[in-house]
């Protein structure tokens, strides 16, 4: 792939990639997306895709991605190669995986922000460019496409799935991954926190972020509707969906799931303090800021219910 307006490759001084925003680094390309782009930030993406690797049983996917990606099953076979793209990649640690495990792919990862390792296997390459601006591949280009956690940074879900149709060849697999924003307790989710609830701080923290992700036209409900919005495209065959809630903290008594609980733990002990500038940005005082994140941090640290979030999983194939 050559490289086009659209895409840049990092070289060694990549201080113009970042801004700085209320003390945090952020991405340059695309102003709107209010999740640090920093060290912490990679912290936690790491820890999502560890997390993710014990729910899929120490894989890096679920559905029939070494069927879509077998070798003489696609239009590329005279290029003895298939192609892998991850949307979204953060620190870019299933891309890498992903090449290890597939040699013979090449592996592309695309984010927003330079986050990624220089040092990867020679099958994985990182890009930068905007989702929500065009993706520069050609028709067909993938065989499979994977886009996890990141609809927080897309606009037009719909277009964003039309364009993830575009670029997969015929036959070729998409898998999609989105955590519920609206935080479960005791089994039940609890989208509006009532007074006296057990971990309404908790709560109130989850409806502010929502707040404001809906304020930047993000839409919240995307999580829950990633099936039917992927029926709707019409592109689409073998849609499965698989789902089911995350513990997290210590609670669970089942040591795979306790593992499971501990790395969620880990990852929202770092978001809270990553949403601060979001929130200050949304008009929110220095105090209430502090407040609500000092609240979560006392559900998230003392807690009297068992907290969980819903995790939606969704592969699907391209008609042929
Ligand atoms: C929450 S992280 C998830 C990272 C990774 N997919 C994972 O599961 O660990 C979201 C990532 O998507 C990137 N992102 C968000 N909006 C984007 C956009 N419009 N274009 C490109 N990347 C975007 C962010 O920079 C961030 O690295």
């Amino acid at each position: 792939m050559s490289q086009s307006a659209d895409v840049s490759f990092i070289g060694e001084d990549d201080s113009e990639y970042f801004r700085r925003l209320f003390d945090r680094t952020f991405n340059n390309l695309n102003t709107r997306y209010l999740l640090p782009a920093d060290e912490d930030e990679v912290k936690r993406s790491e820890l999502h895709h560890r997390m993710m690797q014990f729910v899929f049983q120490g894989n890096n996917y679920v559905g029939p991605v070494k069927e879509a990606l077998q070798f003489g099953q696609h239009r590329r076979v005279a290029f003895n190669t298939y192609s892998v793209l991850d949307l979204g990649t953060g620190s870019g640690l299933w891309a890498i995986n992903m090449a290890d495990e597939f040699p013979r792919a090449e592996v592309i990862g695309i984010d927003l922000a330079p986050l990624q390792p220089r040092s990867v296997p020679p099958n994985c390459t990182f890009e930068l460019c905007d989702l929500e601006s065009g993706i520069p591949y050609p028709d067909g280009y993938f065989d499979f496409i994977h886009a996890r956690s990141i609809h927080t940074g897309i606009r037009d879900y719909s277009q964003f799935l039309r364009e993830i149709t575009r670029l997969l060849r015929p036959g070729g697999l998409v898998l999609l991954i989105e955590p519920d924003l609206i935080p479960i307790v005791d089994g039940r989710p609890v989208a509006r926190a009532p007074a006296n609830l057990a971990a309404g701080e908790w709560s109130t923290f989850w409806e502010t972020y929502r707040g404001c992700l809906t304020r930047q036209d993000i839409d919240v409900t995307v999580p829950q509707r990633l099936t039917d919005m992927l029926t709707a495209t019409g592109a689409f065959e073998n849609i499965v969906k698989r789902d089911g809630n995350i513990p997290v903290g210590f609670w669970p008594k089942d040591p795979h799931l306790l593992s499971v609980g501990q790395l969620q733990w880990l990852d929202y002990d770092l978001l809270l303090p990553a949403l601060r500038p979001m929130f200050l940005f949304h008009g929110l005082t220095e105090n209430q800021v502090q407040s609500l994140i000092t609240g979560a941090q006392r559900d998230l640290y003392h807690p009297v219910a068992e907290l969980s979030t819903h995790i939606n999983i969704v592969h699907a194939s391209k008609h042929l």
